[in-house]
C-alpha cells in the first residue's frame, strides 16, 4: 500500500486565496486593513528566515506587516516596552514574538505582556489555559497545531473517537496539538523520550502526530497500516550531494512509512506551509474581532 500524500502547500495556497478575498472585502466594506507586527530578537538565521517568510505571505494576502528587530543583547524591559507599544497601536491586530528568544530573556514574561486580543500565535498563558479546559475556547489557537487539525479537516479525516498519538510534548506543538485533538473528541496519548516502548504506543494510533525534532525517528513498524501520519519535524541532515550540503527531513522515515500509512505529510511541503496560513488566518480574525465583526 502507498499512502496518499497530504499536500500542505496546495492546502495552504487555497487558504491564502480565501484570505486574500476576505481581506479585500474587509477593506472595501469596512475600511479595515489587518496588521501584524513581528518581533525578532537577535540573529538566529532560522528565525530570520521564518519571519521573512511570514511577512512575505502577509504582503501576498494584503495584510499590513511591520517588522521590529532588536539586538541579541536587548533587555527584558526593551522587549516588553516594544510589546506594550504594539498592544496600544490600533493598526496592529496581531503581535508575533519569534521564538526562541535569547537565553537571558524571560520568555514567559514576554508572552504574558502580549495583549490577549493580539496573541495571534496563541502562546499567551491564558490562551493556552483556555485551550486546555473543557468548555472554554482560546481566542487564538497556536498556528502549527491548528495547521495540523486543518489538514485533517481538509482531507476529510474524522477526528472524533479516533486514537490519536502525539509524539513530543513541546509548548509550541506537542502539548497544544494534543489539547486540540482532545477538544475534537479524539482519545489522546502523549508520548515522549521517557515513554516505554514508543513503537508500540505509536502503533495504536489512527492519527499519529510526530513532533519530536529527531530526524526520521518514526519507522514503518511504528505505524498502524492505514493510519494518518502528520509529520511536524523539520530536521537538517548532512547531504554532500545537495546544493547547500544538507537536506530537510521530518521526524518520520518517509520512504518506508509511505508504504504503510494511509495518509502522510511530506517534509517539506506538509505542515510547514500551514503554520503561516494559520498565522494569517488568526491575524484576520484579530482584525475582525477588534472591529466588532466577530
Ligand atoms: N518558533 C517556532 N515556531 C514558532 C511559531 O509558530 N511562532 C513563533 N512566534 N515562534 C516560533
Amino acid at each position: 500500500m502507498t499512502a496518499k500524500m497530504i499536500d500542505g502547500t496546495a492546502i495552504a495556497a487555497s487558504i491564502q486565496e480565501e484570505l486574500t478575498a476576505e481581506v479585500a472585502q474587509l477593506k472595501e466594506q469596512h475600511g479595515i486593513v489587518p496588521g501584524l507586527a513581528t518581533v525578532l530578537v537577535g540573529e538566529n538565521p532560522a528565525s530570520q528566515t521564518y519571519v521573512k517568510m511570514k511577512r512575505k505571505r502577509c504582503a501576498e494576502v494584503g495584510i499590513h506587516s511591520v517588522g521590529h528587530e532588536l539586538p541579541a543583547d536587548a533587555t527584558q524591559e526593551q522587549v516588553e516596552a516594544l510589546v506594550r507599544e504594539l498592544n496600544a497601536d490600533p493598526a496592529i491586530h496581531g503581535i508575533l514574538v519569534q521564538l526562541p528568544l535569547p537565553g537571558h530573556l524571560d520568555e514567559e514574561a514576554v508572552l504574558n505582556a502580549i495583549s490577549l486580543n493580539k496573541d495571534v500565535d496563541g502562546f499567551h498563558p491564558v490562551n493556552i489555559g483556555r485551550l486546555a479546559m473543557k468548555g472554554r475556547e482560546a481566542l487564538f489557537a497556536p498556528c502549527t497545531p491548528a495547521g495540523c487539525i486543518e489538514l485533517l479537516d481538509r482531507i476529510g479525516v474524522e477526528i472524533r473517537g479516533k486514537e490519536a498519538v502525539v509524539l513530543g510534548r513541546s509548548n509550541i506543538v506537542g502539548l497544544p496539538v494534543s489539547m486540540l485533538l482532545l477538544k475534537r473528541d479524539a482519545t489522546v496519548t502523549i508520548c515522549h523520550s521517557r515513554s516505554k516502548d514508543l513503537p508500540a504506543i505509536c502503533r495504536r494510533a489512527d492519527i499519529l502526530v510526530a513532533a519530536v525534532g529527531r530526524a526520521e525517528m518514526v519507522k514503518a513498524d511504528w505505524v498502524q497500516p492505514g493510519a494518518v501520519v502528520i509529520d511536524v519535524g523539520i530536521n537538517r541532515v548532512d547531504d554532500p550531494a545537495a546544493k547547500r550540503g544538507y537536506r530537510l527531513v521530518g521526524d518520520v522515515a518517509f520512504e518506508e512509512v509511505k508504504e504503510v500509512a494511509g495518509w502522510l505529510t511530506p517534509v517539506p511541503g506538509g505542515v510547514g506551509p500551514m503554520t503561516i496560513a494559520m498565522l494569517l488566518q488568526n491575524t484576520v480574525k484579530g482584525a475582525k474581532r477588534a472591529a466588532g465583526l466577530l
